[in-house]
């Protein structure tokens, strides 16, 4: 179809032409001198998305799950006890890992509408007396429901039980897109890739680590090859990898921090993307619909579950936007399946490809004949206009 495309999952993101082009150089040799010079600037770019001075960074040629695994591997042992709490699809996915790794896992239930409840995870670590249970693991933006966890909260949590756990937390959809501070809120592991905020493809995959995780690293004895960090850490002293790394994906990289942190800034970024997700909920109200957040202080920013009523099906809405419109919505995971579609409002991404992507879902709906009134687009441009004339409120 002419036009650019709709791809609004929530990631992979659409890539910026720019980091596009500056992806489309000639492959270089990745143990030469300007390819150790590529990596310092990515990495020193990454520490400011991270928020972290004392983290170590690590980037990996993989995909977030990929992230997950050395997260595990590098810090745990055989039959180790973990924390998960099941806030939706991935955190299900994370906690199956590691029971395939040979970890004893916990699962706090939860109801895919709520984040990780910092009270329920303090209970549960005050009775491990023993202090058996050697990490804490959380999702921070469940991509799956749109929800997010209060991960300072989780912190202040797991400090009030007095328990030494490590706490990892997975930021495959918020980072670069909601705010996370890897040292402020004590996390010893934080996962990360490079497909959604940092508005590249897919294909990178970070872990940025504590010194506690480095320490708990040495003795940890689950088996690690790949993903070993030891190795990583030994070779990226001087910008250099153990494996043929991603190489013009750090091209794009330096591109995207450059934007994010120099031109755009950190805190407008953030801004930004909680300005296009109030926008889509007073959309999804004015249809006359159901957001699958039920916690305001929980409500994702980049993206948006959205239910559709009963007896009708999400895919069937999806499918008939897709084919009318080329736009791609995010399919119901899991137990969601038919349930939700899912908006991503996420990387780059502007006001108006956001009043785009709502038309397209206002007019999906009506053509699948689900009950909407045809208010969304307008609630949302009312806002849009609102948050325009006063840019100092434009994250309210
Ligand atoms: C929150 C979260 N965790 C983990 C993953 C898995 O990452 P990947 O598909 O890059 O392996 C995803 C993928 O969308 C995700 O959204």
């Amino acid at each position: 179809m002419p036009g650019r495309p709709f791809l609004q999952i929530p990631g992979p993101t659409l890539v910026p032409e720019r980091v596009m082009r500056a992806m489309a150089q000639a492959v270089i040799d990745h143990r030469g001198p300007t390819f150790g010079a590529l990596v310092q600037d990515c990495l020193a770019g990454l520490k400011d998305v991270f928020q972290t001075t004392r983290g170590q960074i690590l980037l990996y040629p993989g995909s977030g799950t990929g992230a997950w695994e050395a997260a595990l591997v590098n810090t745990l042992s055989p039959g180790d006890r973990v924390l998960m709490y099941e806030t939706g699809h991935f955190a299900t996915l994370w906690q199956k890992m590691a029971a395939k790794l040979g970890l004893d896992v916990e699962f706090i239930a939860g109801d895919w509408r709520h984040g990780a409840d910092p009270e329920a995870l303090e209970k549960r670590l005050r009775a491990d007396a023993e202090k058996r249970i050697k990490a804490v693991c959380v999702v921070h933006n469940e991509t799956s429901t749109g929800v997010t966890s209060r991960i300072g909260d989780v912190r202040r949590a797991i400090d009030a039980a007095g328990h030494p756990a490590l706490y990892m937390v997975d930021t495959i959809s918020s980072l670069a897109s909601i705010d996370y501070r890897h040292d402020e809120w004590g996390v010893d592991v934080t996962v990360a890739g490079s497909q959604k905020g940092l508005m590249l493809p897919p294909g990178l995959s970070f872990n940025c680590i504590s010194p506690k995780a480095l320490a708990a690293s040495k003795s940890a004895r689950l088996p690690r090859s790949y993903w070993a960090w030891d190795e990583m850490i030994a070779n990226g002293k001087t910008g250099y990898f153990p494996y043929t790394p991603a190489t013009n994906l750090l091209y794009g990289l330096r591109e995207s921090l450059t934007m994010l942190l120099e031109e755009e800034g950190l805190d407008a970024v953030f801004a930004r993307h909680q300005r296009h997700a109030e926008a889509t909920r007073r959309a999804v109200r004015a249809w006359g619909l159901e957001v699958l957040a039920l916690d305001p202080r929980e409500y994702s920013a980049s993206l948006t579950a959205v239910l559709v009523p009963a007896g009708h099906d999400a895919d069937h809405v999806r499918k008939i936007i897709l084919e009318a419109f080329d736009m791609s919505l995010g399919t119901g995971l899991g137990k969601l399946g038919g349930k939700v579609f899912r908006i991503g409002h996420l990387g780059d991404f502007n006001d108006l490809a956001l009043m785009g992507t709502l038309a397209g879902v206002e007019m999906g709906l009506t053509l699948a004949s689900v009950p909407v009134k045809r208010e969304g687009v307008r609630a949302a441009m009312e806002y849009l206009a609102d948050c325009a004339k006063a840019p100092a409120r434009r994250a309210a």
